[in-house]
């Protein structure tokens, strides 16, 4: 073993490696881990450390604390202007999410908001939210457009996320999502609206490589299956990935669409049937839970979590962070609410916020374990068990974030 190259040597550290998917932590007690150039070239017990040069690595004490991957967030919409506690309290009155869709709030009261501000000031308003899920561990972000439905918001939206990772130590992934709702000026229209968004927007953004994949609100109140494979088979031609918001409100099989297509995962999936889970299974997608959104819209319809697991889906967990239906920049507290609301055990809640996480941005290779070649994106926590970052929020366990090997926090 050659420890030359080492930089950072952290001991007496117990991790959580997160290489078994959702069958449990992958627990080495007693270890120790290093790296060099933002990646980890050695994980182990610490009994079976190979020697190295003290004088020329920094060692930093774990005081017995757990380590996991980086938390990946890999569903939000954190860029936009304004908020809609107005339709919270509309909500509260007794209206529903679509009936105040339908009457021209919703997604569509936040493009208004989005339109009319500048980059500088959706930038301004986007920072506190990132850095909300940052100091609770997260190190990758996904942010979606979608709140412009026109080129310019959309493109300004996608620069404004690319804009963040330059202020915060996180990495960003970007998704075009010009196709989340009927913008007004285009609603006698629908189709009109998809022809801009495959014809102008989808080829102005790969050519000016704003995202790395593509997504469509495939619902009654967003848009169909014809519409939606319209999007799908664009982003294919310009070799942007796939995924979508389906089977939130309905099951109108958004999901074995996205399948066909090849996708990296499908997102909501509260009506999502057996015969969908099966088509994810076969297409190697994840299932991207989102409690957050569940609990926010009071839903009552659970996912199919049992048929995820018994077709070996992999699942995911993000936060949706959005004005609408999940104003939640808490990625810990989306760990406690897969737990409880749709009864994941802690490992799998876990799982979804790294390994699977990960998957669902395409990332595998490189991010979401604690693993020899992965990138050294790492969280510690002042925990004496990895469930504990399920059981409690409120009061947040993070003792080190690194990120590519630094440490930032
Ligand atoms: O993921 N479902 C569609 N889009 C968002 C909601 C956006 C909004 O209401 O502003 C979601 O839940
Ligand atoms: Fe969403």
């Amino acid at each position: 073993m050659n420890t030359s190259r080492w930089q950072t040597l952290w001991l007496n550290i117990n991790l959580a490696t997160m290489t078994q998917g959702s069958s449990g932590y992958g627990v080495i007690e007693e270890a120790a881990l290093a790296i060099s150039e933002g990646k980890i070239v050695w994980l182990g017990k610490a009994q079976d450390l190979p020697g190295f040069d003290k004088a020329n690595v920094d060692v930093i004490d774990g005081k017995g604390h757990w380590m996991t991957p980086g938390l990946i967030d890999c569903h939000t919409h954190l860029v936009y202007g304004g908020n809609r506690a107005n339709e919270f309290e509309m909500r509260l009155q007794g209206k529903s999410y679509e009936e105040i869709a339908k009457a021209g709030g919703g997604i569509v009261s936040t493009v208004k908001a989005t339109r009319a501000a500048t980059e500088d000031e959706l930038l301004a308003e986007a920072l506190p939210r990132l850095t909300a899920l940052h100091q609770q561990g997260v190190t990758t972000v996904e942010i979606k457009s979608g709140y412009g439905l026109d080129t310019i918001t959309e493109i300004k939206m996608l620069k404004v996320a690319g804009q963040l990772s330059e202020k915060l130590p996180v990495t960003v992934k970007r998704t075009f999502l010009g196709a989340h709702a009927v913008p007004v000026e285009y609603k006698d229209d629908p189709d009109a609206y998809i022809n801009l968004v495959c014809n102008e927007m989808i080829p102005q953004v790969a050519e000016q490589k704003l995202a790395d994949a593509v997504d469509v609100f495939c619902e009654g109140i967003g848009f169909d299956l014809q519409q939606t494979e319209c999007v799908f088979a664009t982003a294919k031609q310009h070799d942007l990935r796939i995924k979508v918001h389906a089977e939130q409100l309905s099951d109108l099989g958004g999901t074995e669409l996205a399948a066909r297509y090849n996708a990296l995962s499908s997102d909501h999936l509260e009506f999502l049937s057996e015969a969908g889970v099966k088509a994810m299974s076969e297409a190697n997608m994840t299932a991207v839970l989102l409690p957050g959104a569940f609990y926010f819209l009071r839903e009552t319809k659970q996912p199919p979590i049992e048929y995820l697991r018994k077709y070996g889906v992999a699942m995911a967990i993000a936060t949706d962070a959005n004005p609408g239906s999940s104003p939640i920049c808490s990625l810990q507290l989306m760990l406690n609410m897969a737990c409880t609301l749709f009864r994941l055990t802690p490992a799998e809640a876990l799982a979804g916020v790294t390994c699977h996480g990960a998957k669902a941005l395409g990332l595998s290779a490189t991010k979401g374990m604690l693993k020899v070649g992965y990138d050294a994106d790492l969280a510690c926590w002042d925990i004496e068990q990895p469930a504990e970052l399920c059981y409690q929020f409120g009061v947040n366990p993070l003792s080190a974030l690194i990120k590519a090997g630094r440490k930032v926090i």
